[in-house]
């Protein structure tokens, strides 16, 4: 992964720019790596604050053609494993993977992850993954309303992280659990999740577009649902949405 590393100094959201790519016939692999995003996007419509030289803002082309469109949902764990993997390296801080795709460190999130999906067809044509690392942010530079619920790694860790040695060891952490899922399947991704994971075994409350599930989050399953286990006994089986621990 990012052997066709596109760097740009100034872009609206890597995830239009590596869907260009894409269409223009970008590799698998291929990376799309912004010093500062202006419309930076985050899940469910909202907007991913991407301050200049201050974080990892990138997105990744996978062509994974072979997949089912049923299992998509493992491909965000599958990069969350990867993110965490290469914070907890890097930094040497107690990271934490928040389903599905939030990474958090001492409770406050520090990266995020949003994977675009293309179908044609009933099948899966390409996915622009989206990682957004908050690294070198102080407190001030986060606005008001998410200075109580984030922080970065150099807030967490008391020191510059070197933002490099650590976009080179998750490229490298993801293509290789990536070619591991691809001749193995999920379960052991599912494994380096279930260890890295800080949302089960409790109670939850997960918020949807549509709908409020309050319950306990009691596993994930083959294809990378959370099942949680609702007041009545019954099991619900959740594909994304917002948690939040209670
Ligand atoms: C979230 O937690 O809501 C997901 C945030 C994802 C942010 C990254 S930054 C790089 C890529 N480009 C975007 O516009 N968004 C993702």
């Amino acid at each position: 992964f990012g052997r066709q590393l596109h760097l740009r100094d100034e872009v609206d959201s890597t995830q239009i720019v590596a869907q260009q790519l894409t269409a223009a016939g970008a590799p698998e692999g291929a990376v799309v790596l912004a010093e500062l995003q202006t419309a930076g996007r985050g899940r469910m419509g909202r907007r991913w604050h991407s301050p200049k030289g201050k974080g990892l803002w990138f997105s990744l082309i996978l062509r994974p053609d072979w997949l089912p469109l049923s299992q998509t949902p493992q491909l965000t764990l599958l990069t969350a494993v990867s993110l965490c993997r290469a914070v907890r390296q890097v930094t040497g801080l107690d990271a934490g993977i928040k389903w599905p795709n939030d990474l958090l460190i001492d409770g406050r999130k520090v990266a995020g992850i949003l994977l675009e999906a293309n179908v044609e067809n009933g099948t899966l044509q390409h996915v622009v993954a989206g990682i957004g690392i908050s690294v070198n942010l102080t407190e001030d530079d986060y606005p008001p309303d998410i200075r109580a619920i984030a922080t970065s790694l150099a807030i967490a860790a008391g020191r510059r992280i070197d933002r490099s040695l650590l976009f080179v060891e998750l490229l490298a952490e993801w293509e290789r659990l990536y070619a591991l899922y691809r001749s193995e399947g999920f379960a052991p991704i599912k494994l380096l999740w279930e260890a890295l994971t800080v949302s089960l075994g409790r109670e939850i409350v997960c918020r949807m577009p549509q709908e409020t599930v309050e319950g306990f989050a009691e596993a994930i399953d083959e294809q990378g649902a959370l099942l949680v286990r609702l007041n009545d006994g019954s099991v619900r089986k959740m594909f994304s949405g917002d948690v939040e621990f209670r």
